[in-house]
């Protein structure tokens, strides 16, 4: 296998699994892992050890003041050492796993005396520095274990890896030694077992409605009805596409082509460049078409641009891409 693998040029840091789709599906894997220098997605790599990533790697000293505490995280000999101190007392440990590729930023868990923890502070690329970490309140914390992070529960652990890993749940735990950083393959196209042994056929994506691909998606993205119900309201549902997209006049739950794969090739890095969505919108926004005919006055190109309106969610310092696509009428409030 593995020298069929290197005929192929493929990049050596396949999770095992994937390696095996690799030899028949070169495409998508090359695309998804990144290959010959070109990047991959950023599902690949929702989650590092912290060892292996690379924002601690180029940033070896980071630091932040909260108060009368002091933050830093340090690299040191493979590991990154997370300090905290309150001028008398000092914290010291080496954080254990690195959540997100970092497009926005980049959270961190360590672990004391068998418990986890949210690192209080997160790394953003915006300002390329640390800073308090979403949802933290601000202010100083009264202790310096509460001001090192957050405790979260077994099930908030669980959460936590079920989005940002493939296959690493046990009985609703997480199996540390079964541990798949990032999501694979596998974790979109499942039940592979007997499509490995046997060709058995997989089951298709390419044919799921709008709604199906919300769903399926919105596992992780969070689905319509999960915020619906659970909010967040405002601003704060902004990173919420499936919610947004529903909202939108554009979305009909049965056409293909407002589903999440007509517009992103989930096997690709992200498409940063808006001219790339013209031709979606231009599947239904024609003349003649007989679910949207009447063109747009003001523009020709770089539809979403306008369209879909970024906006900045408090403590992210990113901004996201609100897929409630709609008319923006100046003044507006944020839509629900
Ligand atoms: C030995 C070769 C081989 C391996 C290994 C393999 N596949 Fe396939 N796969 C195929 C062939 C052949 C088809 C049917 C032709 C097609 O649709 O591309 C297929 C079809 C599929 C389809 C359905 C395509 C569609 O939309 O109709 C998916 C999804 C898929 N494979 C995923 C995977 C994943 C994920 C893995 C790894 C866990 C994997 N395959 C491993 C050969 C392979
Ligand atoms: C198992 C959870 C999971 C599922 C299922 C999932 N995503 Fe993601 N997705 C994530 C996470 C986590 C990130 C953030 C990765 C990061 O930046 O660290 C992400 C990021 C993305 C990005 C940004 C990628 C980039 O290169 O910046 C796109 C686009 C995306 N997802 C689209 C989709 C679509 C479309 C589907 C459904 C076909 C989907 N996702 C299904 C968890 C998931
Ligand atoms: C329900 C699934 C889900 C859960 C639970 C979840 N995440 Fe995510 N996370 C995502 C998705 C999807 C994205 C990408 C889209 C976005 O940024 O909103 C993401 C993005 C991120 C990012 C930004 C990544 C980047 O590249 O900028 C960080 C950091 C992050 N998650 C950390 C965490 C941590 C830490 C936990 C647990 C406390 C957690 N997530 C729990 C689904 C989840
Ligand atoms: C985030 C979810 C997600 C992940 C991860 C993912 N896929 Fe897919 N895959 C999809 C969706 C959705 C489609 C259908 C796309 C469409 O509608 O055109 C698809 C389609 C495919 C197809 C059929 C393509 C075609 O045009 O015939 C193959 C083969 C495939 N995926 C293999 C893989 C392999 C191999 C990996 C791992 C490198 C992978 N996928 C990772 C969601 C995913
Ligand atoms: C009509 C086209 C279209 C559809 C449908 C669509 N997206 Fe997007 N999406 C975009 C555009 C445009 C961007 C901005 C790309 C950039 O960064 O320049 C984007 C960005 C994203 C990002 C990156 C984070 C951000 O907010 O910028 C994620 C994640 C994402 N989309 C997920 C999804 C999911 C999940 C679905 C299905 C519910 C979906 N998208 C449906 C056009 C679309
Ligand atoms: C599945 C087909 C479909 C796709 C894909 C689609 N739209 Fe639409 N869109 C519609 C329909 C249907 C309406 C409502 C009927 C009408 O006004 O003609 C609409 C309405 C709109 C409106 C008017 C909304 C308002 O607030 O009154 C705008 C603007 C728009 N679309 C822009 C876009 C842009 C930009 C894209 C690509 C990023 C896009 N659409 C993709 C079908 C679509
Ligand atoms: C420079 C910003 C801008 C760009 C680029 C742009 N639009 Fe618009 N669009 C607008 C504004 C503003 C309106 C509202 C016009 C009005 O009501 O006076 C509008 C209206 C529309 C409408 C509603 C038309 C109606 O009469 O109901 C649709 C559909 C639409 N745009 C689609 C698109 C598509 C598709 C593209 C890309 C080919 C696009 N727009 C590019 C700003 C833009």
């Amino acid at each position: 296998m593995r020298s069929l693998l290197l005929i192929l040029g493929l990049v050596w840091t396949l999770p095992a699994a994937d390696e095996k789709c690799a030899v028949c599906h070169t495409k998508q894997v090359r695309g998804y892992y990144g290959h010959a220098g070109k990047p991959g997605s950023a599902m690949a790599s929702a989650l590092y050890t912290a060892g292996e990533a690379e924002i601690l790697h180029k940033n070896p000293k980071l630091d932040y003041t909260l108060g009368r505490f002091t933050y830093s995280i340090d690299r040191k000999g493979g590991e990154s050492v997370y300090t905290v101190s309150d001028g008398k007392d000092k914290f010291s440990l080496a954080l254990r796993y690195a959540f997100g590729h970092g497009a926005a930023g980049q959270t961190y868990l360590y672990q004391l005396e068998g418990r986890w923890f949210e690192s209080r502070l997160s790394y953003y690329k915006e300002t390329g520095r640390l800073d308090l970490t979403m949802g933290v309140p601000p202010g100083e914390p009264p202790n310096l274990k509460e001001a090192a992070g957050r405790e979260m529960t077994p099930k908030d652990v669980a959460a936590c890896f079920a989005c940002h890993t493939t296959d690493s749940l046990s009985k609703g735990l997480v199996d540390f030694s079964e541990l798949r950083a990032g999501i694979g393959c596998t974790n979109c196209h499942m039940q592979s077992a007997g499509h490995l042994k046997s060709m058995a056929p997989m089951k298709s994506l390419k044919t799921l409605t709008a709604e199906e691909q919300s769903e399926a998606c919105g596992r992780c993205h969070r689905t319509w009805a999960d915020i619906a119900a659970n909010g967040p309201r405002g601003i704060n549902n902004v990173r919420f596409q499936p919610y947004r997209l529903a909202n939108s006049k554009c979305y009909d739950s049965e056409d293909r082509r407002i589903g999440c794969a007509s517009c992103h090739d989930v096997h690709e890095p992200l498409e940063k460049n808006l001219a790339a969505y013209d031709d979606k919108c231009a599947a239904c926004h024609a003349a003649g078409s007989k679910v949207a005919a009447k063109l747009c006055p003001k523009g020709k190109t770089d539809c979403a641009s306008c369209h879909m309106p970024r906006f900045e969610m408090p403590g992210s310092h990113h901004q996201f891409t609100d897929h409630m696509i709609r008319i923006v009428r100046k003044n507006e409030t944020y839509p629900n």
